[in-house]
């Protein structure tokens, strides 16, 4: 660790923004992947998208591609993309289906679930047990695929425990993929994170969110409308308990209202498709998720929204958005893809604006660090988070180096 970096970190004042070299420094990127996204837990994508055996898509994290595919028997593998002959990428589309993984350079051949099978032309005595590919944790969360890079990731069981109720009505396993777009923005991923922890911003920058959302704009009291809304969705048996953020957590969650009258997450607050797995009515508000550092998740009743934040580097951060539906949905009866994603399109495009904006003034020679508001309490406490995740980093290298 340079001392630097250790000397930032000393530095760092609570309930202030980062300073400048957080956000710029390509060195301090390299920390934060062993530190924080090489540790984690990584959303790659939904079962969904995998249906069949053999169904696979890349997912590339950092310098690791990964190859994640559906076995025989409907389990997830996620191997690393790197051949154990002389290590060629093995899986050069972004996605397909395959029988078995067949590296091209000298056409090694590996089962899905990264058993080597054959190599052609090796010497008898050549143990092919030896040679599986390397692979990754896997968790399935009711259909939504993360997969961890570390040798000993952190414990998933209170992400399961918690989010189960939450997404077990939305029956992800049998959704379907209704679209996928992908950005790739100049900025640094923390500051997609914070713009994504308050609503500071809302009023002024989200005119069709404010419309959908009662109090986004910090203006309206929304006690009642959450008591009365909470009470029918308990009556439902929908889950209602809010997933408090701890400094040593790493997800959370709430379910709060939709505006009176607004059904859906929509430009004109009607639905945008039919209600989605076991929900019966447009009624179920808005479920949003967290799994830190790459995993938010907006739901309504009638689709589920993730967003897959992924760090290129200190300035570039590749976003990938989809849309699920009830898996028995049809285009074109039940949703146009058009009026489906046309709120997020909107509402994610002011935000990358934002994003990006918000980079290009901190690259500036006078940015300094600045108060947080009040309303931006959630992002202290995520800035809070991945200093106190940087410290812990960097003091365990410390004691691995003495
Ligand atoms: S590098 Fe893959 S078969 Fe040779
Ligand atoms: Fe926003």
């Amino acid at each position: 660790m340079s001392t630097r970096l250790h000397q930032l970190l000393n530095d760092y004042h609570s309930g202030w923004s980062l300073d400048q070299a957080f956000y710029l420094d390509e060195n301090i990127f390299s920390e934060e992947w062993n530190h924080i996204w090489s540790k984690g837990w990584l959303f790659v994508g939904t079962t969904a998208e995998i249906p069949k055996a053999g169904d696979f898509f890349t997912y590339t994290a950092h310098k690791d591609s990964i190859i994640v595919i559906r076995g025989n028997q409907g389990e997830v593998y996620a191997h690393y993309n790197t051949c154990r002959h002389r290590g060629s990428l093995i899986c050069l589309q972004e996605r397909g289906n395959t029988q078995a993984l067949m590296c091209p350079y000298h056409q090694w051949v590996y089962d899905k679930n990264g058993t080597l099978l054959n190599a052609r032309l090796m010497q008898e005595d050549f143990d092919k047990a030896e040679f599986g590919l390397h692979s990754a944790h896997v968790q399935v969360l009711e259909g939504l695929i993360f997969i961890s890079l570390a040798q000993d990731p952190p414990d998933f069981a209170s992400v399961v425990a918690d989010y189960t109720p939450f997404l077990r009505p939305f029956q992800l396993n049998q959704a379907k993929v209704a679209y996928k777009a992908s950005y790739e923005l100049r900025t640094n991923w923390k500051l997609v994170a914070e713009n994504f922890r308050e609503c500071y911003h809302c009023g002024p920058a989200h005119p069709e969110y404010c419309r959908a959302v009662i109090g986004a704009n910090l203006r309206e009291d929304v006690d009642e409308v959450l008591a009365d809304r909470r009470q029918a969705w308990q009556s439902k048996g929908l889950a209602t308990e809010t997933v408090e953020f701890t400094e040593t957590s790493f997800h959370f969650g709430v379910r709060y209202p939709l505006r009176p009258g607004v059904q859906s997450y929509s430009l004109d607050g009607q639905p945008a498709s039919k209600p989605m797995g076991l929900h019966q009515d447009y009624d179920a508000g808005v479920l949003g998720l967290v799994v830190l550092p790459g995993f938010w998740m907006d739901a309504v009743s009638d689709y589920v929204w993730t967003m897959r934040v992924t760090p290129l580097s200190a300035e570039r951060t590749a976003i990938e958005l989809t849309w699920l539906v009830d898996g028995s949905a049809v285009e074109g009866v039940d949703y146009t893809v058009e009026r489906l994603c046309s709120f997020w399109k909107v509402t994610g495009e002011q935000d990358w604006a934002l994003c990006e904006n918000n980079f290009q003034g901190i690259e500036s020679s006078r940015y300094q660090p600045g108060p947080y508001a009040p309303a931006e309490l959630d992002v202290a406490k995520f800035v809070d988070w991945y200093i106190g995740r940087m410290n812990e980093g960097v003091w365990a290298s410390v004691e691995q180096v003495y």
